[in-house]
């Protein structure tokens, strides 16, 4: 549990694993300032490893997400000032470094504008979930400078060409159901069911085995830019990794899962998880498999013939 308060941020923790990380400038429309990214290193360093944490949901109090670098605090003041400069930029690696590789699932809710420097922390969390009115720009072409900090990087990644070279190059806004539309976030929703929305991806990924999931998203990640060869190394060595992590809690999910669906019959891989994959539980050899309501309501027990 992080109890420490910060200026610049906001961490609250829910009983079932979820910890919220709330951008907390609202007067600045959670512009990021050098102490804010010290402040956020800090959080997502501590939260990677708090024991209290499965899931971190990152987003913005007020009428923003984030209105990007302060143009005044990160830029203007540390002209000059090059160590001041390299402490900001190095700090600010939470967002692109730090969240790209992140240990536990992150998703980004997109409350409202969402700037430049801000596109980098959207598409670095593993998942974004926009507000319908929520507005995207990537404004840097309109007060002198390029798309830096990575974003012109990610963007050119997550959009289609020519929309990254329009919205670059232009500076238009545009929605969160566009962003949903050109594949810059997951989904978007109307304001008033962003949260419950968010919440319900959150609970459907804390009901997996969180091994698999770690694995699964650094193997999404890391491939990206790796040759075939290295590729499939890359995955046999990673497969190896979350049975190593696995049994360290005593479970062995691969063995788990099979035999729960071929032995037992008890469940089907394309609609939930198999029983006890989140807490790593094993179920007794041959016995029953606990059963959970919510689980029968989404995919009801199969018939043995
Ligand atoms: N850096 C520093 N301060 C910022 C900021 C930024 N990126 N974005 C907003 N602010 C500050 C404003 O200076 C203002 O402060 P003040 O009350 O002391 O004057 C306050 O936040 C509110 O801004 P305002 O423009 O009045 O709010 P708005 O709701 O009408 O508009 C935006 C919101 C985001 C559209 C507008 O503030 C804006 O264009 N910001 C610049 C965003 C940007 O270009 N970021 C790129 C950084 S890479």
């Amino acid at each position: 549990m992080l109890k420490k308060k910060f200026s610049c941020v906001k961490v609250n923790q829910q009983k079932d694993g979820v910890t919220w990380v709330i951008f907390n400038r609202p007067e600045k429309r959670n512009a990021m300032s050098p102490t804010f990214h010290a402040e956020m290193m800090e959080i997502m360093t501590a939260l990677e490893t708090d024991p209290d944490t499965k899931l971190v949901i990152i987003t913005g109090e007020g009428t923003a997400y984030s209105a990007g670098q302060d143009l005044k605090e990160y830029f203007r003041e540390t002209d000059g000032n090059p160590a001041a400069k390299a402490a900001a930029s190095a700090n600010s690696r939470w967002r692109n470094e730090k969240l790209w590789m992140y240990n536990k699932p992150t998703i980004s809710m997109v409350n409202g504008f969402c700037i430049g420097g801000a596109f980098t922390h959207c598409l670095c969390a593993d998942f974004s979930i926009a507000a319908n009115e929520a507005v995207f720009s990537l404004s840097e072409v309109n007060w002198g400078i390029l798309p830096g900090g990575m974003v012109s990087k990610l963007v050119s990644d997550a959009f289609r060409p020519r929309d990254a070279m329009f919205y670059a190059c232009t500076g238009r806004t545009f929605t969160g159901k566009e962003a949903a539309a050109m594949g810059m976030v997951n989904l978007s929703v109307p304001k008033k069911n962003l949260r419950r929305e968010t919440l319900k991806l959150a609970k459907e990924l804390l009901e997996k085995n969180p091994n698999v999931l770690r694995g699964t998203k650094h193997a999404i990640r890391a491939t990206q830019d790796m040759t075939w060869r290295a590729a499939a190394d890359y995955l046999n060595a990673k497969g190896a990794e979350i049975k190593q992590r696995d049994q360290a809690r005593g479970h062995d999910a691969y063995a788990e899962g099979i035999r729960q669906f071929i032995d037992e019959k008890a469940y089907r891989p394309v609609f939930s998880p198999y029983v006890g994959a989140a807490d790593g539980k094993t179920t007794e050899k041959g016995g029953k498999p606990r059963a959970s309501a919510a689980r029968k309501k989404k995919a009801p027990a199969r018939k043995k013939k």
